[in-house]
């Protein structure tokens, strides 16, 4: 699969941070949304990404050298210029500048005529996903690949009827993509198998800030692996915090430093958004039966407040 320009739509959490991720893997990326303010919120939350990473490498050799200083650790001449010659900025202002241009708002759907991969990163819900991949599927190239970011629906039912259902596959990228490198990659019924190799061997060739990405072939099925596994962890978390066996924060502390999880569940789904979260839950509830599937009913109290996490201000933690 030779990907040389791709379209993203749905410029929220995901969608912008993906644009970035392209653009950073040096590929050229139009993003749109279903308005131009919410297209140019998208670009500046890109900007912000990078401007983070450029600052980050800007900072890390006297970050380094702060470090060793602490640890009473005094360098030699030599061992200066060998940390300086490591630690210099692989990602520079002007690198920083070059990946943000890569990133245009589209002015309409005629934007992605040329593209070879179009992204849709719209809501957890098939009758918003439905019409976003309809129109894609009437202005994209016949050799273009049309990927779901979906977290749980099933891609056949998502591609059904489309002309491009062969090249139609779920791309599911982990939050923030620029850190986290695994994409759980599923194809449909209809889709054609050189469309998902083709796709992981693309894949394999992009880094995000961190290393090389990990594309992992998964079966269609509700929420993949990885949240078939953390919803239900979210909600059994939701249902102590509703027993009063402990504080949010206390249970997140506890899962860290008893279980080695990097984060909580609670700062977990504060980060994937309430909403998201909920969606892919109902979608585990309604596809699998199963009780422990259901959602809590603390998480859709939540999303009803309009309580989403980081992203509102408020989930389980609040943000300022
Ligand atoms: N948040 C996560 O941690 C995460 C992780 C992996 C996958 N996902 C998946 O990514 C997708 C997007 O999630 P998100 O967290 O970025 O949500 P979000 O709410 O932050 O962003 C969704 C964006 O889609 C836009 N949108 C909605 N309908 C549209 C339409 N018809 N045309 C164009 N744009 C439209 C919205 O305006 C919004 O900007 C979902 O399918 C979700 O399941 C989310």
């Amino acid at each position: 699969m030779r990907i040389q320009k791709v379209g993203v739509v749905g410029a929220g959490t995901m969608g912008s941070a993906i644009a970035e991720l392209v653009a950073f893997n040096e590929i050229d990326v139009v993003l749109t949304d279903r308005t131009p303010e919410l297209v140019a919120r998208g670009v500046t939350r890109v900007g912000a990404i990078v401007d983070e990473l450029v600052a980050y490498h800007a900072g890390r050799l006297d970050a380094e050298r702060k470090r060793l200083r602490g640890l009473g650790l005094e360098l030699t001449a030599d061992q200066e210029s060998t940390l300086a010659h490591r630690l210099a900025p692989a990602v520079t202002r002007e690198r920083g500048d070059a990946i943000k241009a890569r990133v245009r708002a589209a002015d309409g759907w005629d934007a992605f005529a040329d593209v070879d991969l179009a992204i849709e990163a719209v809501f957890e819900r098939e009758e918003v996903k439905r019409p976003v991949l309809e129109s894609l599927d009437r202005v994209l190239p016949a050799g273009a690949t049309i990927a779901s970011n979906t977290s749980s629906l099933a891609i056949s039912r998502l591609a059904h009827g489309l002309v491009h259902a062969p090249s139609t596959l779920a791309l599911h990228f982990f939050n923030p993509p620029a850190t986290l490198p695994l994409i759980e990659v599923a194809g449909g019924l209809e889709t054609r198998e050189d469309v998902v190799t083709g796709a992981i061997e693309a894949l394999q060739g992009w880094h995000n800030h961190r290393g090389p990405l990990v594309p992992v072939r998964v079966r269609e099925s509700p929420a993949f692996v990885v949240n078939r596994l953390l919803l239900p962890l979210l909600d059994d978390a939701c249902h102590l915090l509703d027993e009063g066996v402990a504080s949010a924060r206390d249970i997140d502390v506890a899962m860290k430093a008893g279980a080695g999880l990097p984060m909580g569940p609670f700062e977990l789904a504060d980060l994937i958004g309430l909403d998201v979260a909920l969606d892919v839950a109902e979608t585990l509830s309604r596809e699998l039966g199963e009780a422990k599937y259901r959602p809590s009913p603390r998480l859709r109290r939540m999303v009803d407040a309009g309580w989403l996490g980081r992203k509102s201000g408020r989930g389980f933690y609040e943000y300022v």
